[in-house]
């Protein structure tokens, strides 16, 4: 297991990466002015729209919404994970990605994973041997091929067969109850977790064998034993057939999320490769990072019984703040009774294509959940309606998707959109002030288009004085604001991208994102200098006000105002005196 690859190194080759050298060696790019240009390689089309700026070390596809940076886009084209990607830069501009000692011998789990390794191929020779585990498979439909391709294996009963296979000392012992394969007797000794069971092995993006799911023949309980989570095992984090899926499948369009390893191993029986299966556990964040890593549409599919609609709402509400813009989530509703597996047995795959023709997707499902729980047609049930769906809407990053649920939700409650930004929960102070509508708003669009400036123009920092007095306002993204500044100043010359990169895997990342795509002036660096100016001078003056307008209310409280605060207020009134 290679150590953790320090992060100066990371950030000085993402600086150092040229953008147009990593594309052009895969994509045939044209100069058009200070850009280049090409047909998008990410859809299908004629006339060229996927364009790359130098300058700001970004690609953007005007037709299909693709975008990033040079390693974003090593990501999204390679289909390589974050270390992989900074493996492949590194290797073009011939360097040597360094490792961290410390993290190496802070991570002991090479010997773990080789024992995982070392049972997967015991247990798929002992299927050959063992006739009842393979006439089960048969029953199943499963083919010796589709078996093959998942490595599904058989441990067979007995309590030390695996044991038996190692070498009996403790060591060896630790190892294998690290990577979960036995247990410990109350009665001193050891014991193979997995007997008599049909086994599949579960594996990581990269193909290692990380832990394994064992079905019992027949009936009995539990039906499905699972690894217990080890150092190399996270449920929340596998995917089951992610690996099998990408190496079968050149360009995955959508995933199909499905409950469990044999629907996963039957549709790929039946062609359809592009399944994969959560653990036994809920959808998680870093589950849908994973599958829009690999795809941009995913569609769950999920039991129509109470359980399935609970595991969906639940997937609804982890997958809204993960839809940035182009990303496509549905969900599709089983009869009860029926799983992808029996479908296909039944029906073949076109059974299950049929059954797709009727998924609903993210917005439809949830407009239709929440229309369930309120009438509509009723004042105080449009008013419930909206108050239950704008937080969802909320969980929604900024952009397109959740512009256009908004939209729905106006449509639907009949208002205009203005009125139902009063109900918005995002902006809900513990003590509201009566003040003019829209000065919330317009304060958190001056840090807002500040940082707009800042990201899309990282040298206008250098050649602007930052006020001292921008430090004290109390504003909203305010501290992200800063936050750029002093990246900027540290590495003077940085591009948008670098800017960008350093916030990947961070809350903050859409958001800076969308900024940079939605930049599309062209004006002069000195005019944007002048607007960030003006900028830091209003949010200086947006910060007293507010500051005074707190003094002024605690003032009439029967707390009253410090000594401190007593001084503050009277510079705070000169203050705006002044500006006034
Ligand atoms: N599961 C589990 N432990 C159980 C039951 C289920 O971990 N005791 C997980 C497994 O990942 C399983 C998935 O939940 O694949 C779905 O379970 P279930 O619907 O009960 O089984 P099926 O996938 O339909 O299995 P089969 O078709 O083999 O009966
Ligand atoms: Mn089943």
């Amino acid at each position: 297991m290679p150590g953790r690859i320090p992060k100066e190194f990371i950030d000085d080759l993402i600086d150092r990466a040229d953008i147009v050298e990593v594309i052009g060696s895969r994509v045939q790019l044209k100069k058009a002015g200070r850009e280049y240009k090409s047909p998008c390689p990410f859809h299908n089309e004629k006339t060229p729209s996927f364009t790359v700026s130098p300058g700001k070390g970004f690609y953007h596809c005007f037709g299909c919404g693709a975008h990033g940076t040079a390693l974003g886009f090593l990501m999204d084209y390679e289909r390589l994970e974050f270390p992989e990607a900074i493996e492949e830069l590194a290797h073009m501009m011939g360097l040597t990605v360094p490792r961290d000692e410390q993290a190496e011998r802070q991570a002991p789990t090479a010997p773990i994973l080789d024992a995982l390794n070392k049972a997967a191929q015991i247990y798929q020779r002992a299927l050959k041997t063992h006739q009842p585990a393979i006439d089960y498979l048969k029953s199943r439909g499963l083919s010796g091929a589709n078996s093959k391709a998942f490595g599904i294996g058989y441990a067979p009963g007995g309590w030390d067969f695996l044991l038996k296979q190692f070498p009996n000392n403790e060591n060896t012992h630790d190892q294998l109850l690290g990577a979960g394969l036995i247990a410990k007797r109350d009665s001193g000794g050891y014991y193979d977790r997995f007997r008599e069971r049909i086994i599949f092995p579960i594996r990581d993006s990269r193909g290692r064998v990380v832990a394994f799911g064992g079905r019992i023949i027949g009936d009995g309980e539990p039906k499905y034993l699972n690894s217990p989570e080890t150092a190399v095992f996270h449920k929340g984090r596998e995917l089951y057939g992610l690996y099998e899926a990408r190496k079968s499948l050149r360009n995955i369009e959508s995933l199909l999320v499905v409950e469990g390893y044999m629907d996963v191993v039957s549709l790929a029986g039946h062609g359809i490769h592009n399944a994969v299966a959560t653990l036994g556990t809920a959808t998680t964040a870093d589950h849908l990072k994973r599958l829009f890593r690999a795809a941009r549409e995913v569609t769950f599919c999920f039991d129509g019984d109470r359980a399935g609609r609970d595991a969906a709402w639940r997937a609804l509400r982890t997958a809204l703040p993960e839809m940035r813009d182009g990303r496509q989530i549905s969900f599709l509703f089983l009869d009860e009774g029926e799983d992808p597996d029996t479908m296909v047995r039944q029906h073949g795959a076109k059974g299950l294509q049929d059954a797709l023709l009727n998924k609903v997707t993210l917005s439809e499902y949830l407009f239709r959940e929440v229309g369930e729980q309120n009438d509509i047609s009723s004042i105080d049930g449009r008013a419930a309606f909206a108050e239950m769906a704008r937080p969802l809407i909320d969980l929604a990053p900024e952009g397109v998707f959740r512009e256009l649920l908004t939209d729905e939700l106006a449509r639907i409650v009949g208002l205009s959109r203005d009125k139902l930004t009063v109900l918005d929960t995002r902006q809900a102070p513990v003590q509201r002030r009566p003040q003019k509508a829209g000065r919330v708003a317009s304060r958190s669009t001056l840090v807002r288009h500040a940082i707009e400036i800042i990201i899309n123009n990282p040298e206008t920092v250098a050649n602007i004085a930052i006020p001292e007095a921008l430090h004290e306002a109390d504003l909203k993204g305010l501290p992200l604001l800063l936050e750029l500044i002093d990246i900027i100043n540290n590495k003077p010359g940085i591009l948008p991208s670098g800017l960008l990169e350093r916030f990947r895997n961070k809350p903050e990342f859409p958001h800076l994102e969308a900024l940079l795509i939605a930049d599309s002036t062209i004006i002069e660096v000195t005019q944007k200098e002048a607007q960030l100016s003006d900028c830091f001078q209003r949010i200086i003056a947006s910060g007293r006000k507010q500051r005074f307008a707190e003094l002024v209310s605690k003032a009439g409280s029967p707390e009253g105002l410090s000594q401190d605060e007593r001084e503050e207020f009277k510079n705070l009134s000169m203050l705006q005196q002044n500006t006034d």
